[in-house]
């Protein structure tokens, strides 16, 4: 049994942490299971990519492939879907793993589809119904060629269910990230630095990201959303590691040195740094899908800022994390200082026990067991 595991952004990196780790457990049992890492180099930055196989002691990539990101979304899918092909033409995997729903995802599905191998896709199930936002693309498309499919929540399920897919191809077992998290935790308590480097003090920061295309595509909408942060600073520490797609572009409109003055902006960090920041922070602002989950996990009160619904409505629901359409400064700052004196009290985990991961690789193998 030959696992291959495709990965290539940072959300990526952190999700297969648990399912290698899951994967390296059951080897003990059943000497026949092997696996590789095959990296689609779409994150390619030592602090986008390195910091997290080292960090979470992921194994080096098998496979490191070179493709032109500076391009269009569809020349680097096609460029990753000509590489990934060679691998696994020469690799054989009797299943490929994608998780998410990066570029990376959707290539390696469709490398794994075109050649016949069957597909697991980790993450499935979740929609934003919104047809112009390429996550979404890769989810559903991605979901459509899966053979199994790891939904992480209740609504990821339904959704599958609700589209047609057959049910005995449909496994509700939790987020991987949740498991990652407990792997980590601690670690992080231990071992992280930033929190101590820029001396901050628990629940006196906001802690905010900001990378998605659509709250970065124009410096109108940008700056909506920093002009805002800077009022908040105002009263409270606000704390950003920022994407490399972000600093480009403040950079490109000279934007970049203004806000570096207002606002405590830093190089991307690890995920041991970052548990702990979203651990102590009053507040996370945040336009990342894994973030607003993780400020769930650390029991972080949070605000999402996007166009769109998001993925994850358990969030909401619950009464932890607000959803904001940045349309003006005034609005989403009204929106940040609500948040901060607002206190909500968690109820519940929809997704799952900290086991996804290993669950995971369970069915995985008793999938390609039944089929020998
Ligand atoms: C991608 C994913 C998004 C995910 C995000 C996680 C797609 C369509 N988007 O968005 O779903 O939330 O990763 O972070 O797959 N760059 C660097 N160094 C790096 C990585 C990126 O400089 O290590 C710059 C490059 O200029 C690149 C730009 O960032 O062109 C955007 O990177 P890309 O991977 O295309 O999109 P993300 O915004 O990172
Ligand atoms: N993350 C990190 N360092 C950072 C920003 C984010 O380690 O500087 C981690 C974060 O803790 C989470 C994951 O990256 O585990 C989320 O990835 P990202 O926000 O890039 O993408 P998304 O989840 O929106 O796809």
């Amino acid at each position: 049994m030959k696992l291959c595991i495709v990965v290539g952004a940072r959300p990526n990196f952190i999700k297969a942490a648990p399912l290698v780790t899951a994967i390296k457990k059951f080897q003990k049992k059943h000497k026949d299971l092997t696996y590789f890492i095959l990296h689609t180099g779409q994150h390619f930055d030592v602090n986008m990519s390195d910091v997290f196989f080292d960090e979470m002691k992921i194994p080096r990539p098998d496979y490191q492939l070179d493709v032109d990101m500076g391009t269009t979304h569809g020349k680097q899918t096609g460029e990753m879907l000509i590489k990934l092909e060679e691998v696994m033409i020469s690799e054989q995997p009797d299943m490929v793993i994608s998780i998410g729903d990066t570029n990376s995802t959707l290539a390696g599905a469709l490398a794994a589809a075109k050649l016949g191998i069957p597909i697991a896709h980790v993450e499935a199930g979740l929609r934003m119904y919104a047809k112009h936002l390429a996550e979404d693309v890769n989810r559903v498309v991605t979901d459509h060629m899966s053979t199994l499919l790891f939904a992480p929540s209740a609504v990821g399920r339904k959704n599958l269910e609700r589209e047609g897919f057959p049910k005995s191809a449909i496994c509700q077992y939790g987020d991987v990230m949740y498991d990652a998290l407990l792997q980590f935790d601690k670690i992080a308590d231990k071992t992280a630095k930033v929190f101590k480097e820029l001396k901050l003090k628990k629940k006196e920061f906001v802690l905010v990201t900001m990378h998605r295309i659509e709250n970065t595509y124009s410096v109108e909408r940008a700056r909506i959303i920093l002009d805002a942060l800077v009022d908040t600073a105002k009263d409270i520490q606000v704390v950003l590691p920022l994407h490399p797609r972000t600093r480009n572009m403040l950079k490109e409109h000279s934007l970049y040195d203004y806000y570096c003055e207002h606002l405590t902006i830093i190089d991307p960090i690890g995920y041991l740094d970052m548990l702990v920041l979203e651990k102590h922070a009053k507040l996370v602002v945040t336009d990342s899908g894994g973030v607003q989950k993780e400020a769930f996990y650390q029991k972080t009160p949070c605000i999402f800022y996007f166009d769109d619904k998001t993925s994850w409505k358990e969030l909401v629901e619950l009464g932890w994390m607000t959803e904001v359409v940045p349309k003006s400064k005034e609005q989403m700052y009204k929106q940040i200082k609500k948040a901060l004196h607002a206190g909500p009290g968690r109820k519940g985990n929809p997704y799952g026990k900290g086991d996804a991961a290993e669950l995971t690789i369970k069915k995985i193998i008793s999938h390609l067991k039944g089929k020998k």
